[in-house]
């Protein structure tokens, strides 16, 4: 009988998929991240991109189930994703203080950076679950009112505020990361690439959360001018006067 000798192949396997998965959900993020924002340019343009993923330019009509598929299919991702992460986490106290009293003599800035992504990944199955699942159960309640209503009169701006903080700095380091480990855009000197991808990484970072804190505001703002008529769906100014 022959003897396998080889390392086993799995956690290698399972290393993959966590990348790929984080791979696919930062990029995600980043393509939210603009159609939210849809409503900087007013809100017929919101209304415009909502009614597109429901599928209303192809079948006449919205098809909400299509924008709760495409919710389901980003859980699945994301749930995937946060059960491969937590074979990093330090699984007790003790190794917990270990690590912090290793990272505390360090001081090295990627190891104080893995230690912000836990933390902001650990935040995020929480906060992404509450948002996934309004998502996918109350597709009809995403326009420029009713998003906004949500924002402000259902007090969801809390939990945007500090979601929009935990995902930009953990999809930051995540791109960072996967961009060192898998040696993208690696040059000839190891560390100006080091120092490079940084600097973009935290450039990255800042747009988003300039861009998400503007978008977030302009939520507020509609959600509070809207909130003696809360529940009344936005119908565009160009179908304003025609019938439904
Ligand atoms: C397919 C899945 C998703 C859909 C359809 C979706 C849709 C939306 C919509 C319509 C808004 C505007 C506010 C509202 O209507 O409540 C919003 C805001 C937001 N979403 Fe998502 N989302 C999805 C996934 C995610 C994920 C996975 C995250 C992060 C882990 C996320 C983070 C946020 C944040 C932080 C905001 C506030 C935006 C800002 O401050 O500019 N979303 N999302």
């Amino acid at each position: 009988m022959a003897t396998r000798l080889e390392a086993p192949r799995w956690p290698a396997r399972l290393d993959l998929l966590q990348s790929g998965t984080g791979l696919a959900l930062g990029l995600f993020m980043w393509v939210h991240m603009f159609f939210v924002s849809s409503i900087l340019l007013g809100k017929d343009a919101m209304w415009t991109v909502a009614r597109f993923f429901e599928g209303y330019y192809f079948f006449g009509r919205p098809l909400y189930w299509l924008v709760s598929m495409l919710v389901a299919v980003i859980f699945t991702l994301f749930v995937v994703h946060a059960a491969l992460a937590l074979r990093k986490f330090p699984a007790s106290y003790r190794q917990y203080r270990i690590y912090r009293e290793h990272m505390q003599g360090m001081k090295h800035e990627d190891t104080t950076l893995w230690y912000w992504q836990v933390v902001t990944g650990f935040a995020l199955f929480f906060m992404a679950s509450v948002h996934l699942y309004i998502m996918m159960t109350r597709p009809d309640r995403i326009g420029p009112f009713e998003s906004a209503d949500r924002v402000w009169s259902d007090l969801m701006w809390p939990l945007y505020l500090v979601m929009l903080f935990a995902v930009e700095f953990h999809g930051g380091i995540g791109l960072y990361r996967l961009a060192l480990k898998w040696g993208w855009f690696a040059g000839p000197d190891a560390l100006a690439t080091r120092r490079k991808l940084r600097t973009f990484k935290w450039a990255l970072t800042a747009f988003f959360l300039v861009l998400g804190i503007a978008t977030l505001l302009a939520y507020i703002k509609i959600g509070i001018e809207h909130a003696p008529n809360y529940g009344e769906h936005y119908v565009p100014t160009f179908l304003q006067g025609s019938a439904p």
